[in-house]
């Protein structure tokens, strides 16, 4: 299924400057992704080139440039490649190392993608392919990025658990609530709300191109565009995320989520469910930071043919 009138960016509702707090948290994830892929792959070394996907705000970049991202090791390129501009300058206000660089990049335009072909041994792609509605663009264009036998490694975040995330767990409720069930039941969780287009590999995706990457089909989609899958796992991601994270993530996701709800029955229903979010939410620890309890993949492998 396709969809049109596509949104290529992402995490417009968080800036750099507020992102960059929720960072050691992530480089905690980052780090035992690493540990995972050296129980197969060898260290990186000078002869190494990596290319890391959705950068952000480039602290793991930056430490994997100084050879520094657990026993990763020491890569003599790393470039950081992100789709918005803000994070792009803001990694080079904030990151400098010999070897580093970061660049813009959109996967859907293929203009300005002919420098990085056939340019690395390494691809990263640490909680960011989530945000890409176009997987298979993604996907080709780490084909075509990556020299045979390069090898790539991906964290991406699945969706929020039913289980422990007050927000779905607390949607979740309702939907099986005689009160709610049925007007409820049109509507669907919208995970990050990421509208995929291309999404034919996906096996999770409503009419709107919402659906939550799952790992049978993130492992399919890589064997069918050139890739060796070593291991993929499904697990949970903690995420420390600051007030205004969450604050701005339930503004633009959730608050405009559920479109099939109108009128006095959307009023009523969120009124009910921000209500019962506060009530059972989780406090912010001391440092302002809140686990996201999110699930999400972790995978990688090799390339081993072109697309
Ligand atoms: C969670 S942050 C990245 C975190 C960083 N990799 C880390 O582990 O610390 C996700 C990033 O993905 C970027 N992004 C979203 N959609 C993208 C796309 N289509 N292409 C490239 N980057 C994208 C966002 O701009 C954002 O900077």
């Amino acid at each position: 299924m396709r969809i049109t009138g596509v949104v290529r960016t992402a995490m417009k509702f968080v800036t750099p400057a507020q992102y960059s707090k929720t960072n050691e948290a992530h480089m905690v994830i980052n780090r035992a992704a690493v540990t995972d892929f050296l129980k197969v792959h060898s260290p990186l070394d000078k002869e190494d080139r990596l290319l890391d996907f959705g950068c952000g705000t480039g602290e793991t970049t930056a430490s994997m440039a100084k050879g520094q991202l657990g026993g990763l090791g020491h890569p003599s390129q790393v470039v950081g490649v992100d789709i918005s501009s803000s994070m792009v300058s803001h990694c080079q206000d904030h990151h400098q190392a010999p070897g580093l660089q970061f660049d813009r990049v959109d996967v859907e335009d293929l203009k300005h993608q002919d420098k990085f072909t056939n340019q690395f041994t390494m691809l990263t792609s640490f909680s960011c392919l989530h945000w890409v509605p176009n997987q298979p663009a993604a996907i080709q264009f780490f084909n075509k990025s990556l020299r045979n036998n390069g090898k790539f490694l991906f964290v991406i975040s699945s969706t929020q658990s039913e289980e422990t995330n007050i927000l779905r767990r607390e949607w979740e409720a309702m939907r099986r609530e005689k009160k709610w069930a049925e007007i409820l039941a049109p509507c669907s969780w919208p995970h990050f709300k990421t509208a995929h287009t291309n999404n034919s590999w996906m096996s999770t995706v409503d009419n709107n191109g919402m659906g939550h990457i799952k790992q049978d089909d993130y492992v399919k989609l890589m064997q069918n565009h050139g890739f060796q899958v070593d291991d993929c796992q499904t697990l949970p991601l903690n995420y420390m995320l600051t007030k205004d994270f969450t604050r701005n993530f339930f503004k633009s996701t959730i608050l405009s989520s559920f479109p099939e709800l109108k009128g006095d029955a959307r009023k009523e229903f969120f009124d009910e469910y921000i209500a019962r979010a506060k009530q059972h939410g989780e406090q912010h620890d001391e440092d302002g930071l809140v686990n996201g309890r999110v699930e999400g993949i972790q995978i990688f492998g090799k390339k081993i043919k072109k697309n």
